[in-house]
């Protein structure tokens, strides 16, 4: 039987949010010596606020080495998460419990299970964008900045797994001429780019550089002038002699590249349909708002069973290993 659930009256709502959220935010975070972690998909307002702003694998090196006691996470539930396989003891924040991740979705831990037992002798490469319970099921994690990397120091005779994204999976194929098994998971966000419009745009822009993160098709990323995570793509935006850039990944990383480079010109790359489907829904849950009321309430709170956590852990620790020199 369906039970209501009261709210709780010793919570902040939203009919208790003050006027200048940024400084109560700041207040907020000296009192609990919390750091806010954000990613480059979340909204302009909360990126200006973040400590620190970063790819995946940024991320989670910030959150290893981090040593305040609160991590507001501002991503989606897997990035939290993996702050808090690093950090058990420090209360890690999500400011909506809902923001999920289509590709962590499309990779069941049941499911996954089974297909591992399918191959056997394998080792299995996950991307970071999928659950505690799938990394637990992993050797090896990897984020777009480190893939290629990764896979490339597996000795040439081990078959492999790589999990969940088929798009990275592919591009990873592609540059180190290794054969992988892939499980068919993608990112609804990253395979709704048009390549028919991205052509268009390229003839309207004949000078325009294509930026593109490894999650695209094979038919968006044929197309790219270079292929990189997030991070990369800024970099690569700032380092380019173009003044113009088609962006085909999630448009809040052009926020960033706008600060970064205010005298070039970033097209975002457009969705098939007349959508805004090309910002991430799970992603854009997260508001100001909700972030304040997170730490004011101190909860959402990421949680884990022990046995979970120590099994993803594992496999986090020996991606950070092997990718000491890699900039993320
Ligand atoms: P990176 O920021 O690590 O490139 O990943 C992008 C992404 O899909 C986040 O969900
Ligand atoms: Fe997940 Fe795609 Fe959103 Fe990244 S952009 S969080 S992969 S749904």
């Amino acid at each position: 039987m369906f039970t209501a659930v009261r709210p709780n009256p010793t919570l902040s709502t939203t009919a208790d949010l003050p006027l200048d959220l940024f400084a109560a935010i700041q207040d907020l975070k000296r009192e609990m010596n919390a750091v806010i972690l954000a990613h480059y998909y979340q909204d302009p307002d909360i990126q200006d606020i973040a400590d620190y702003i970063g790819d995946s694998l940024g991320l989670s090196r910030q959150a290893a080495a981090t040593d305040a006691e609160v991590i507001v996470f501002a991503g989606v539930h897997f990035m939290a998460e993996t702050a808090k396989i690093l950090n058990p003891d420090k209360l890690v924040l999500l400011p909506d419990l809902n923001a999920g991740c289509s590709l962590a979705d499309s990779c069941p831990a049941d499911a996954f299970a089974q297909f591992k037992a399918a191959h056997p002798n394998h080792l299995v490469v996950s991307y970071v964008n999928c659950t505690a319970e799938i990394k637990a099921l992993s050797d090896i994690i990897c984020t777009s900045s480190n893939a290629v990397e990764i896979v490339q120091q597996i000795p040439a005779d081990q078959p492999i797994i790589f999990a969940p994204d088929r798009n990275l999976g592919r591009y990873v194929m592609a540059q180190t001429g290794r054969e992988m098994v892939l499980w068919e998971g993608s990112c609804i966000v990253h395979e709704t780019f048009s390549e028919r419009k991205i052509v268009q745009l390229k003839v309207q822009h004949p000078t325009a550089e294509v930026l593109a993160h490894p999650e695209c098709e094979s038919t968006v990323l044929r197309h790219a002038d270079y292929i990189g995570s997030t991070t990369a793509l800024l970099k690569h935006c700032q380092q380019s002699q173009s003044s113009a850039f088609i962006v085909a990944t999630e448009p809040g990383i052009i926020h960033q590249m706008q600060k970064k480079a205010p005298d070039k010109q970033f097209i975002p790359a457009p969705p098939l349909n007349h959508c805004a489907c090309n910002e991430c829904p799970h992603m854009r849950l997260n508001t100001l708002e909700k972030l304040y009321l997170a730490m004011k309430n101190r909860t959402p709170e990421i949680t884990l069973p022990e046995s979970t956590r120590l099994a993803a852990l594992r496999p986090m620790q020996r991606m950070l290993e092997m990718s000491q020199g890699i900039k993320g």
